[in-house]
């Protein structure tokens, strides 16, 4: 009987090249955006003891109903990062750096057992930023502009910023307790599930999409109106500073963003170039609550994920982006059956020069015929000949220069001359 086979369960995927190479060159333009602001690389670990990610809220779906947790080994129980601030947050308690802002960048795959379908997987990356350690509104502005460039960057011009402000611990509780009366007061007309939501959280109640709850979330009272004079101040330097980088937000009141965590400015990127259901390309907000959450001292936070397996889809709909090409600068055609190619590629390749080569011991047409597929500009054929002489023949694949024979000694400087021209 043959061995069953298997594929990549449901959820994840493949990336194969050249969308890997795709996915690889997105993350060095955020990594070059990262480090032009000042921020270092995180890199850490992909599972955490579940309290880590049980503090970012059990009414959110996120936590409740999507986290990869398992018990380990030894019995204790240990979760699949579903996101990277809590893991963030949690290593800023650990190390307690001592220069604030403490500004930290990041990518890598997150795990959430959600329905897939389009733009929505199992297994998903993010790249994001985080910093811990001030409030000035001017670092909200920082961190939003960072993820505008960053897509401006890739070429993206479908994008829309919507920014909310969720209020903070003085103003929040007053306004959960309007919210919360006016919903009970309407508790029959929601749907079912608003209602369970009531119990747990009432903001969240905000971020239904049910036919049902449309008007009533549609009259509700609303954080950015019951904001405290001093959130409601850093609100306005928030917008203002926005402003004076000129870069276009939207005032989206009912933004309320899946995890609990959120204080004060809370905001959202969605590609107008998507489907409105899985068109947010990126999210993120304070967090001034969760190093105390996870054990640190009182320290306000803002950050904010962006989807990287959404972006490219993103970028495909508005054809930008393009994944970079994968050709080798050159293909190897040996003809003598020996170690020419094995050692010209070893030459090229210390060179700096990208260079592929056939196998196999195939005829000349056949391994012209795998020059051509790689798309390689230049095809080197080294034969007899051509050993006896010390010399290889270039040909250039795509122009019309023809062939020429060079000595072996300058055949990467001529190859790096052509290429560069
Ligand atoms: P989030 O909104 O849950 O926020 O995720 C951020 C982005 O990740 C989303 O806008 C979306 O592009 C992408 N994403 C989320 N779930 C999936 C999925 N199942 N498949 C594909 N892409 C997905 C956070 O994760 C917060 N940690 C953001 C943050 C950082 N807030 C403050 N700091």
């Amino acid at each position: 009987m043959a061995p069953a086979t298997f594929q990549a369960l449901r959820g994840t995927r493949d990336i194969l090249s050249p969308d890997s190479e795709r996915h690889r060159a997105l993350v060095d333009v955020f990594a070059e955006q990262a480090r032009l602001a000042g921020y270092g690389h995180i890199m850490s670990p992909i599972f955490e003891e579940l309290g880590v990610f049980q503090r970012l809220g059990d009414s959110t779906d996120v936590v409740s109903k999507e986290m990869y947790a398992f018990e380990d080994r030894d019995g204790s129980m240990i979760a699949l990062r579903p996101e990277l601030t809590a893991s963030v947050v949690r290593a800023f308690v650990q190390h307690r750096p001592d220069s604030l802002p403490w500004k930290a960048w990041y990518e890598g795959p997150q795990f959430r057992h959600e329905k897939p379908q389009a733009g929505r997987y199992r297994q998903f990356s993010q790249v994001g930023i985080e910093v811990l350690g001030s409030d000035d509104p001017f670092i909200d502005v920082e961190v939003i502009a960072l993820g505008w460039r960053f897509y401006e960057a890739l070429g993206m011009s479908q994008v829309s910023l919507l920014l909310n402000s969720l209020g903070d611990a003085t103003c929040r509780p007053p306004y959960h307790e309007a919210l919360e009366t006016y919903l009970r007061d309407r508790f029959d007309d929601l749907s079912e599930q608003s209602q369970a939501t009531l119990e747990k959280n009432p903001l969240r109640v905000l971020d239904s999409k049910r036919r049902e709850d449309a008007a009533i979330i549609a009259d509700a009272p609303l954080m950015v109106d019951h904001l405290s004079p001093e959130t409601a101040e850093h609100f306005a330097v928030v917008r203002a500073g926005l402003e004076a980088l000129e870069i276009p937000y939207e005032i989206s009141p009912r933004l309320v963003r899946g995890l609990d965590y959120y204080t004060r400015t809370t905001f959202e990127f969605a590609s107008t170039a998507l489907e409105n259901a899985q068109n947010a390309v990126g999210g993120g907000g304070r967090y001034d609550g969760l190093a105390e959450s996870l054990g640190g001292k009182p320290t306000p936070g803002i950050g904010f994920a962006l989807g990287v397996d959404r972006i490219l889809l993103a970028c495909d709909a508005e054809d930008v982006f393009a994944a970079p090409t994968t050709a080798p600068d050159v293909f190897i055609v040996d003809l003598t059956g020996g170690t020419e190619a094995l050692a010209l590629a070893d030459q090229l390749r210390q060179a700096g020069i990208a260079a592929d080569r056939g196998f196999d011991g195939r005829s000349m047409r056949a391994q012209m015929k795998v020059a051509d597929r790689s798309a390689a500009p230049w095809a080197v054929l080294v034969g007899e000949d051509e050993v006896a002489a010390g010399t290889v023949t270039i040909r250039d694949m795509h122009g019309d220069t023809g062939q020429v024979s060079v000595p072996r000694a300058d055949l990467a400087a001529t190859l790096k001359n052509r290429l560069h021209r």
